[in-house]
């Protein structure tokens, strides 16, 4: 076991790779318009690879109307003007690997931007254009064409459909967008789409990026009569969620992944209920991570956590896949404001605004989740600020909201800003060091005063602070020995709520959600706690808390 390399250090570095997300436009400004941008991260480069993480996954960068925070791609081989330039992003490419860091970039297969060369053509061609065959066109049902050519719902919120105008300025087809109108669904059953989003990955591939993260991976293929149906009780296989035809265009990226001297990585966006349906994503011919969300939506909950990380082990075992661990990212509650709650579940349909939060609490329950997930086999991935212990800003005025989400769904949904909010990196007030001095702009998002203490600088050296802990549990996490390769067993005789595991070389790790404290095993050291209050010579572990123990 000793003699293997440390995570990350290897060949299939994906496999117990810790992956810091950068969501670019709340990073760092380096220009002062209140946008993130790509000088503002290599600014922080030094930053990141001190914190100890292996590779950094990009949030879209390319050219985009924003109209979905960059999901909306317009270009893929320009960086949009708010963030950079090409070049920029492949000095920002050279800068992270000269620091031994990695690069994942996002891709959308689903969708492009209704800005999309392509999009546009095909609104110009009109009906029955090759253009259109790239795109869901269709003709409306009723009369005159007014109703949208089926029932289907955006996941945003509201229809599926839009109508366009035809050429001649008369109602014309509709076309589909399981998301923003501003997010048109692309057609893939048309080669073309295929062969262009190809080139988009070898695009990046040769500007060194080192794999991409897959946007809304189980939605692409389509049943191309796109019928009606109950949302309630979608038929199998369902019209447009994990056909099975959706696996060739993956197989087709992994071969080309794989043609590369130094394989690049593909990481799914899989959010699927089904353990099995989900490993089919992980075969040895398609990719090499998704993202764990039954992990990210399980409560803090022992018996809860046992299950899903049993499953997880199993469903990836079965596949010769890594498994992965996720507590965070652009699109959900900040888990420190998530366990803070009474009820810690989640689910994208599940945001419970502004529900009674004891931060306190969460952060403490975070830090213990922390130590729990870096100790389990497998990649994880990090999403920017929890670092900083950086909980979901609620109080955003509904006037400044940015999220599609708050908008489709009429404020039903309160959307995903709250996780989105610039980053404080310094300073006493608003922006914290995220723009410069003499910024022509406040931050795209208002960041709470309550953010002062939690600046990279206010907690930088601390050592109380959430970053401080971070800094440590990383660095240990890659030096020690035992967390090498895939070893792992639940140690007996552990007491209800109380989740104890053995890794490799004697190291273990126990997590005591029990509500009490328990005793620690006495035949251990302490080699890390997830809070100050653990003091081994009471032989105790308190309650919300792990500890990574060796065993003498
Ligand atoms: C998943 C992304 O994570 C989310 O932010 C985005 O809105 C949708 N896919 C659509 O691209
Ligand atoms: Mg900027």
């Amino acid at each position: 076991m000793a003699d293997q390399p440390a995570p990350a250090q290897h060949a299939q570095w994906w496999r117990d790779a810790v992956i810091y997300q950068v969501y670019p436009r709340s990073f760092a400004d380096s220009d002062g318009d209140g946008i993130g941008d790509l000088t503002g991260v290599r600014d922080r480069l030094p930053y990141l690879a001190d914190l100890g993480v292996d590779a950094l996954w990009f949030s879209p960068w390319y050219a985009s109307p924003q109209a979905d925070a960059g999901y909306d791609v317009a270009d893929y081989r320009r960086i949009d003007p708010a963030f950079g330039t090409l070049e920029q992003a492949e000095e920002l490419i050279a800068e992270a690997h000269a620091l031994g860091l990695k690069i994942i970039v996002d891709v959308v297969p689903n969708h492009v931007s209704d800005r999309h060369a392509w999009f546009q053509e095909a609104l110009a061609a009109g009906p029955g254009a090759e253009a259109r065959e790239l795109f869901w066109f269709r003709p409306g049902r009723g009369a005159d064409g007014e109703l949208p050519p089926n029932d289907w719902q955006s996941v945003f919120g509201g229809p599926a459909w839009t109508r366009t105008p035809s050429p001649d300025g008369t109602p014309g087809e509709w076309y589909l967008h399981l998301f923003a109108p501003e997010q048109p669904d692309l057609n893939w059953n048309n080669p073309k789409v295929r062969e262009e989003h190809e080139s988009v990955l070898r695009f990046w591939f040769d500007r060194g990026a080192d794999g991409v993260r897959i946007d809304s991976a189980t939605m692409p293929a389509k049943d191309p009569a796109l019928p009606d149906f109950d949302p309630d009780a979608p038929p199998v296989p369902h019209p447009y969620i994990d056909r099975d035809d959706v696996h060739g265009i993956y197989r087709a990226w992994r071969a080309l992944a794989d043609g590369y001297e130094r394989p690049r990585a593909l990481i799914g966006e899989v959010w699927l209920a089904d353990p099995v349906r989900f490993s089919h994503y992980l075969r040895p011919d398609e990719m090499h991570s998704a993202f764990n969300f039954d992990y990210l939506n399980c409560p803090w909950d022992a018996a809860d956590l046992r299950r899903v990380i049993d499953a997880t082990l199993a469903a990836h075992a079965s596949v010769g896949a890594p498994a992965s661990w996720v507590l965070s990212n652009h699109d959900v509650t900040r888990h420190v404001t998530r366990y803070g709650r009474a009820d810690t579940s989640f689910g994208l349909s599940l945001r419970q605004h502004r529900t009674p939060t004891d931060l306190e609490l969460g952060a403490r329950r975070a830090r213990a989740a922390l130590l729990l997930d870096l100790a389990l086999p497998g990649g994880c991935y990090l999403y920017q600020g929890e670092e900083l212990g950086l909980w979901e800003v609620e109080d955003i005025p509904d006037e400044l909201r940015q999220d599609p989400i708050f908008h489709r769904t009429g404020g039903t949904d309160i959307g995903r800003d709250g996780c989105r909010v610039p980053l404080p990196w310094s300073g006493d007030a608003p922006p914290f060091g995220f723009s410069p001095d003499g910024a022509t702009a406040p931050p795209w998002l208002p960041q709470p005063e309550q953010w002062a203490g939690h600046t990279a600088q206010a907690q930088d050296g601390r050592p109380d602070s959430m970053l401080t802990f971070y800094r440590t549990a990383l660095r240990l996490r890659r030096d020690e020995p035992g967390l090498r390769g895939e070893d792992f067993g639940w140690l007996p005789g552990s007491a209800p709520g109380v989740l104890a595991f053995s890794r490799g070389d004697g190291f273990s790790c126990v997590a005591n959600l029990s509500g009490t404290a328990v005793p620690l095993p006495a035949d251990a050291e302490v080699v890390l706690a997830s809070s100050p209050d653990v003091d081994p010579a009471a032989g105790e572990l308190p309650d919300d808390t792990t500890v990574w123990l060796r065993r003498h």
